[in-house]
């Protein structure tokens, strides 16, 4: 067995056992990586609605690649004008679950449901009017992240958008906020191990926050990979991090006015902040141009 099968293995198996296992109604484990709080709700939310900006509302097929259970509202809009949402995971509990939520056919249009690897999709050439593929290729093995980019791109029809969210490696942005908190928590340690109330040794992660496989590059890495051979732009989706909202977003000092701030910031410079911010939003639009990786 090749390390790339045992890599696609072991997340197929973390989704199916862990990532997509209902912790609470309607929430599932995955979402852990979500501020799901009422003060973050109105930013997410817009973060959420930026990547249908970038998709033809309207079309035949629309491709949903790596959906999970289609686990936020938003998603569902990306598809609304098309007669039908194919949603391809290799996790068959994603796509239980994601029947489940939209059902065969309903006002979206029809569900279609595929076990699949974003890496070798089982679609001809053309097939769809658009495409997204949200925070998925990272999970990949990491020979395969190029190809996945590229398989998306074949399957999209001509002058057709497609939107790959994944996080960056690194964000500059990022670092100034972490780095006081990277001090505290050294800080912290060093205090813990001085008064002997843990060892020396890294800690275990707390119930709930287990995780699987996930391998992140930088801008550089796409435009010398990916960019080369297909047309790319990069956007902002939400320039900062999870741990930031918690740390620094708080309903009684600002948190919805501060984040205000950010999504103005954002909207203004979204090419600086999806570059130096942690999640770009890279839409791919099929050109006219003929390449050996259009047929
Ligand atoms: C972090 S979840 C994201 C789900 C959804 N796109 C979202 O944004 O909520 C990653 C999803 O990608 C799927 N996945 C991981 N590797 C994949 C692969 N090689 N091909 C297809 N899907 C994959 C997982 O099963 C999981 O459902």
């Amino acid at each position: 067995m090749t390390s790339e099968l045992q890599v696609k293995q072991q997340v197929r198996q973390f989704y199916d056992e862990v990532g997509w296992q209902e912790v609470g109604e309607g929430v599932y484990q995955n979402a852990r990586f979500e501020d799901l709080r009422p003060v973050s709700r109105e930013y997410i939310h817009n973060c959420h609605l930026r990547i249908g900006r970038y998709l033809n509302p309207t079309g035949k097929y629309f491709l949903d690649a790596g959906s999970g259970p289609i686990q936020y509202p938003e998603y569902l809009g990306y598809s609304k004008g098309y007669q039908a949402r194919v949603c391809a995971d290799i996790s068959i509990v994603a796509l239980q679950e994601a029947r489940q939520r939209i059902g065969d056919r309903n006002e979206n249009g029809q569900g279609l449901f595929v076990v699949a690897d974003v890496a070798n999709l089982p679609f001809i050439p053309y097939a769809f009017d658009g495409v997204v593929s949200l925070h998925t290729i990272h999970h990949l093995p990491v020979d395969e992240h190029r190809q996945a980019f590229l398989e998306l791109y074949r399957v999209l029809a001509e002058s057709k958008m497609a939107v790959v969210v994944n996080g960056w490696e690194s964000s500059s942005i990022m670092d100034i906020f972490t780095m006081p908190l990277k001090w505290g928590k050294r800080l912290m340690k060093r205090i813990r191990r001085r008064i002997k109330l843990i060892n020396a040794g890294k800690s275990s992660p707390k119930p709930g926050e287990v995780s699987t496989f996930v391998n992140k590059h930088n801008a550089d890495w796409l435009r010398r990979e990916v960019g080369t051979l297909i047309p790319l732009e990069i956007y902002v989706w939400r320039s900062v991090s999870v741990r930031f909202l918690r740390v620094y977003v708080q309903p009684y000092l600002g948190g919805k006015w501060l984040l205000r701030q950010l999504y103005y910031l954002e909207e203004r410079f979204p090419h600086f902040m999806g570059e130096h911010g942690l999640y770009p939003l890279i839409v791919l639009k099929k050109s006219g141009m003929v390449n050996k990786w259009n047929r």
